[in-house]
């Protein structure tokens, strides 16, 4: 039995690691897919324009799934662009909560 002690501090002290951002897990797994699937175009700093797309800081789960989702935007929602470069990402959509805690 004595061996198992070594490597649950090994497993405490890698899971405390994830936090050194000082996200919330949901939110860091949302910096992941952010960084992962949105810099291409997005600024790496949400809140600052990107090469090609917009800032996009503050955009609520209604917005994100719209705009992952179906290329649109929620009723009544005023775009910060007019253009439609930005396809669709469906792959994302299990991911659309935790983006939406990183970018709130
Ligand atoms: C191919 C480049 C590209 C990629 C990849 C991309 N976007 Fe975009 N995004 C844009 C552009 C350009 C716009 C401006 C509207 C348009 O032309 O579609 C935009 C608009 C948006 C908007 C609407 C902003 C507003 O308030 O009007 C949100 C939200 C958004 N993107 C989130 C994301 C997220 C989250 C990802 C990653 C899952 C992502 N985008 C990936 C290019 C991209």
């Amino acid at each position: 039995m004595k061996p198992a002690l070594p490597l649950l501090a090994a497993l405490v002290l890698t899971v405390g690691g994830c936090s050194e951002s000082g996200l919330s897990p949901s939110a860091e797994r949302g910096r992941q897919v952010y960084l992962a699937q949105c810099t291409a175009c997005h600024n790496m700093d949400p809140r600052q324009a990107g090469s090609v797309g917009p800032p996009v800081k503050g955009s609520s789960r209604e917005l994100l799934e719209a705009k992952i989702l179906r290329g649109d935007y929620p009723p009544g929602y005023t775009p910060k662009r007019p253009t439609k470069v930005m396809a669709p990402l469906p792959a994302v959509a299990p991911d659309i909560a935790a983006l939406a805690d990183y970018l709130r």
